[in-house]
């Protein structure tokens, strides 16, 4: 029988403070440095998922909305949105909270995480269970997406 899981069995959720070590020449939170916390959040969730080694095969969207600045916290929230036969793509959203909690998004990405088996090749995922109607619209949207890829990946751009 094929295994099934739900998004919020692999959904993950990071906080960091942004610190001098982590700031630009602008004085603002380098994106090399939000990039390595997306792809750990993304890591994350693909292997809760899968039960298996992963691997990053591709990111998009990936959209700077603002900046985030020296001793702001930063939440990073990774989610499941698509599986496909040995990949699956996580929706990572960035946000800065204040003092309230109050939390505005900074960033918003999509990476396409790969299941790879003991000898590095790609492996099948468990099947992803939608219980919402957020959950299907995000499936739909990332459906899209995923065409959108092999197209650019078949004509090399
Ligand atoms: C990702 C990787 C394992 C895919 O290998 P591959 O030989 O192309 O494997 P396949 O053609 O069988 O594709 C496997 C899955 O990956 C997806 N895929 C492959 N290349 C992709 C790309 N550029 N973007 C999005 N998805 C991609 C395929 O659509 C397929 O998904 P599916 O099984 O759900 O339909 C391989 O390209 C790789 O190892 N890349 C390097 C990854 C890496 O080192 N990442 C860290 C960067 S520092």
């Amino acid at each position: 029988m094929q295994i099934e899981k739900r998004v919020r069995d692999s959904k993950v959720e990071t906080v960091h403070i942004v610190r001098p070590n982590h700031l630009n020449g602008a004085n603002r939170l380098f994106g090399g440095i939000l990039i390595q916390w997306l792809d750990e959040v993304a890591g994350i969730v693909a292997k809760r998922h899968a039960m298996t080694n992963v691997t990053t095969a591709s990111i998009d969207n990936l959209r700077f909305i603002q900046g985030a600045y020296q001793n702001e916290m930063v939440v990073i929230v990774g989610r499941l949105t698509h599986v496909g036969t040995t990949s699956m793509e996580v929706r990572v959203d960035t946000y800065v909270e204040n003092k309230s909690g109050v939390r505005k998004p900074i960033n918003r990405a999509y990476f396409v995480m790969v299941a790879l088996d003991e000898n590095d090749k790609p492996v099948p995922v468990p099947r992803l269970i939608l219980e919402t109607e957020e959950e299907k619209a995000e499936w739909e949207s990332a459906q899209k997406r995923k065409e959108m890829r092999t197209q650019r990946k078949m004509e090399g751009f």
